[in-house]
């Protein structure tokens, strides 16, 4: 059986579709159960729902408080029994207990080297720091903001005259390589958590 995942997303959603492009390539052998948001005009729900699969507004806003929210997604996710679930522009920060109770491992993409500039305005953040190299990165969520053990990265060079939007349009084009990737090296069993660090085991040659 297809290795199943679950996005969680708030946005535009062009790692979902570089997600489910990498699916019909067979550049990634996985299966998108559904995608959950928790804005109710996130293009990434047309983009789920334009391609047959189920896409779920979960409203923040109908629950009272995080706790009853997180308590809706849950549910909702662990519905589709996911093997991986994965944040892909999902821009709400998880709580401990969610992440505990997910039943699966969680991967976020981040459009940084982390640690360097987690958090938000990563773009804004490597200007302002003059860094010469910036990416982006897929990493196990654990308790902390975009902290978790890092599965991969991938570099991109600033240029002298990079604006936030020049740098997150480059960033972006590799985040698209990088997170397919990263989720095929899951489905393939190659990705060991080893406490702070995430282990990439060789391909087993046959
Ligand atoms: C990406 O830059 C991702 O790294 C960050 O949010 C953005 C989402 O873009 N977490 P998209 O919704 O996948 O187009």
């Amino acid at each position: 059986m297809a290795y199943a995942l679950a996005v969680l997303a708030s946005g535009r959603g062009s790692n979902l579709e570089a997600i489910l492009r990498a699916v019909d390539e067979g550049r990634l052998d996985a299966e998108v159960r559904a995608v959950f948001s928790d804005r109710e005009h996130a293009r990434a729900l047309d983009v789920a729902g334009s391609r047959g699969v189920r896409a779920v507004w979960v409203d923040p806003g109908a629950y009272g408080d995080k706790a009853g929210y997180e308590r809706a997604l849950l549910e909702g996710i662990r519905a589709v029994s996911p093997n991986c679930l994965v944040l892909a522009g999902y821009m709400r920060i998880l709580s401990p207990r969610f992440v505990e109770n997910a039943g699966c491992p969680i991967v976020n993409i981040h459009p940084s080297l982390l640690p360097a500039f987690a958090g938000l305005d990563a773009h804004g953040q490597a200007l302002a720091a003059g860094v010469r190299f910036s990416g982006c990165t897929v990493h196990f969520v654990d308790e902390g903001v975009d902290q978790g053990p890092i599965i991969m990265q991938r570099v991109v060079p600033v240029a002298p005259d990079d604006t936030r939007e020049t740098l997150a349009g480059r960033v972006l084009k590799e985040e698209h390589i990088l997170l397919p990737e990263a989720l095929d090296l899951m489905a393939k069993g190659r990705i060991l958590r080893e406490g702070r660090k995430a282990v990439i085991l060789k391909e087993e040659s046959h």
